[in-house]
């Protein structure tokens, strides 16, 4: 397990900095807003020097790991996976988080235990991977000691140690590590609570012409940490703002998931992003707000917020909807 690296959306790609390392950003696929192996394919290609691929498991919805893999081998590069929504998820069979059977280019998966996450120890996280990355990470993340104090002062253990690297402290505490292991225990029940959420949105909207409810593809299945709801802005007269705005009003608090990377100012500045590079990541991102998901939530918090959804709906239908 490690401590906390980054904060929020943008930790894929802030994280290459420190290592001197500059972030070649590619647009997603529509329907999951997971990284387009596609563009990742062409982006490889047309860039020189690429040593990883950082695919984000967006909303616990597993990124399309086939194509990505088969592009990582077949241009000897390493796959660091961004997983904090992905516990738990499966892709085909597998766990997001297991190794991938005959897949030989390094391999690292990135959880994290932030607050707002489906399991929380407060901050830190988790990696997984093969023990020759993952043992050097260990020492990486607490001082570049050989040994952890746990290993120097119980009985077992020994006092001497070596400083091998200049490491950081990004180790998890023995505290949140207790928390963590209380919240395991509680996850297949938070996990489906979650689903009888989705379940409920989904059921409720997806017959709603001017709603767009989130995808699973067969293959997959998803952790449900957010809950992703997009408006058909030709259908509405009302946009993702205002919509916001209007279920402020009635007490629900929804949130947008995430304002891309080529909006936030020092990436736009640094890597002179555009807008128009983009077209996928920026058209959603104008139409998507995500309402409440947790496990916490009660039935009458999750009707409040279908009812709040579809008296909003109702009265801001276009022209259009209302004269047919
Ligand atoms: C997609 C994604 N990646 C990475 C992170 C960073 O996780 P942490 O806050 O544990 O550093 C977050 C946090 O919210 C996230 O949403």
């Amino acid at each position: 397990m490690s401590g906390r690296t980054s904060s929020k959306k943008s930790s894929a790609t802030s994280s290459a900095r420190p290592t001197r390392a500059r972030p070649v950003l590619v647009d997603v696929e529509p329907d999951t807003l997971n990284l387009d192996p596609d563009q990742v394919e062409h982006a490889v290609r047309r860039t020189p020097g690429v040593r990883a691929i950082v695919p984000v498991h967006l909303y616990g919805h597993p990124a399309d790991m086939d194509p990505i893999y088969d592009i990582a081998h077949r241009h000897g590069l390493a796959v660091i996976e961004d997983a904090a929504h992905a516990l738990p998820a499966w892709y085909h069979d597998r766990m997001i988080g297991a190794p991938a059977a005959g897949f030989d280019q390094p391999n690292l998966v990135a959880f994290s235990f932030y607050a707002t996450k489906n399991l929380t120890t407060g901050e830190g996280g988790m990696l997984t991977g093969p023990s020759e990355l993952v043992e050097p990470a260990r020492v990486w993340s607490l001082h570049g000691m050989s040994h952890d104090a746990y290993d120097r002062y119980t009985s077992n253990g020994s006092w001497k140690y070596d400083v091998v690297l200049p490491g950081f402290k990004y180790n998890m505490p023995d505290l949140q590590a207790a928390l963590g292991l209380q919240q395991l225990r509680h996850l297949d029940a938070m996990q489906r609570r979650r689903h009888e959420i989705v379940e409920r949105y989904d059921t409720a909207f997806g017959p709603v012409q001017e709603l767009e409810t989130p995808y699973e593809r067969p293959h997959v299945r998803s952790a449900w940490h957010i809950y992703l709801l997009r408006l058909r802005r030709e259908r509405l007269r009302i946009n993702r703002d205002a919509f916001i705005s209007e279920l402020k009003k009635r007490n629900i608090g929804a949130s947008v998931h995430f304002i891309p990377i080529h909006l936030h100012s020092y990436y736009r500045n640094r890597y002179g992003l555009r807008p128009e590079q983009f077209p996928v990541a920026q058209r959603e991102f104008e139409r998507m707000l995500s309402l409440p998901l947790s496990p916490a939530h009660s039935e009458e918090d999750i009707e409040d917020v279908i009812q709040a959804v579809t008296e909003i709906v109702q009265t801001n239908l276009s022209r259009m909807r209302t004269v047919a």
